[in-house]
């Protein structure tokens, strides 16, 4: 290597050292988005990326999605997904088939991606140590959703043991009701419930697009009024509702930036954290 290289090289390590002092100890939740679940090379950047932030100090916390694979299990068992408002439709058998995949395959195969890169990751869903109760909830518009929950309570003691002891959780979006009736939810909820919960400095949103867009524009820095004033956008669609929504309640409730962040860049969460030039969609009150 030549010297100018090397130079170039160390450089980039010091570009992240204010950063990593910044957030060491501190704790980062991290939507991992079901949208970006396709690539098993991008995969393995996420996990390395999440290995290496416990490692340097920092408490990554992940919830993750998994929109897509459910969609595909429930076509290979004949059923059509729909949507209202972004959230799935959920009856009975809609809600054994994604608790199967997002419990049973999802989460354990995160968790030991993660594990292979070093981490030492924990899967759990809001009924392991009662981590969060949920409630149904039905649309805005007020039509029937099925089992789609909201999460009333997070019981945050389980996620600080695992994490002092070196453990990275890595939830999924299924919780239970009083009633002990499973619920499936939408997993930026039960990443802003998390995020709000443990007092998080960053709540970060993976997903497959470069951030929020309106009017075909990327919206690179909003305040809380601004992110605001656009859920109620006619750009603001589908998955993108209550990604904006829960961002904004996660701002309110003392979650100092949230980042929507376009996670099928290669390393993501490395760039956004610990680089100078940040990309995607930041909200700060
Ligand atoms: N104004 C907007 N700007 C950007 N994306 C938008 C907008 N409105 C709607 N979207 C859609 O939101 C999608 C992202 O949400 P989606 O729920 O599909 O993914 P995800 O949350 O990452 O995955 P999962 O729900 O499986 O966890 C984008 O692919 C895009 O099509
Ligand atoms: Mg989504």
């Amino acid at each position: 290597m030549i010297m100018k290289d090397k130079i170039e090289r160390a450089n980039i390590l010091l570009e992240a050292f204010p950063y990593i002092k910044r957030f060491s100890g501190k704790t980062i939740v991290i939507k991992y988005g079901g949208s970006i679940m396709i690539d098993d090379e991008l995969k393995v950047k996420f996990a390395q990326d999440i290995a290496l932030l416990k490692y340097i100090g920092l408490n990554p916390v992940i919830v993750h999605g998994g929109g897509k694979e459910v969609s595909k299990w429930m076509e290979k068992l004949g059923k059509k997904a729909t949507f209202i408002e972004g959230l799935r439709v959920t009856d009975g058998e809609t809600l054994e088939i994604t608790e199967m995949v997002l419990v049973g395959k999802v989460n354990s195969e995160i968790v030991s991606m993660i594990n292979h890169q070093g981490g030492k990751a924990v899967g759990l869903s809001g009924k392991d140590g009662s981590l969060f109760t949920a409630k149904r909830i039905r649309s805005k518009k007020n039509q029937d959703l099925g089992f789609v929950g909201d999460i009333q309570n997070v019981d945050e003691s389980l996620l600080n043991t695992v994490s002092e002891q070196g453990y990275i959780p890595v939830i999924s979006s299924i919780g239970q009701s009083k009633e002990r009736e499973s619920l499936n939810m939408n997993a930026d909820h039960v990443a802003e419930a998390i995020a709000i919960a443990l007092k998080a400095t960053k709540l970060i949103f993976l997903t497959d697009v470069q951030g929020l867009k309106i009017e075909k524009k990327l919206q690179s820095k909003l305040h809380l009024k601004e992110a605001k004033d656009f859920l109620n956008h006619d750009d603001v669609q589908g998955g993108m509702l209550p990604k904006l929504t829960c961002a904004t309640k996660a701002i309110e409730n003392g979650v100092e930036h949230v980042h929507i962040i376009n996670g099928t860049i290669p390393h993501a969460v490395l760039l956004e954290l610990f680089t100078d030039t940040g990309i995607g969609t930041m909200i700060e009150p």
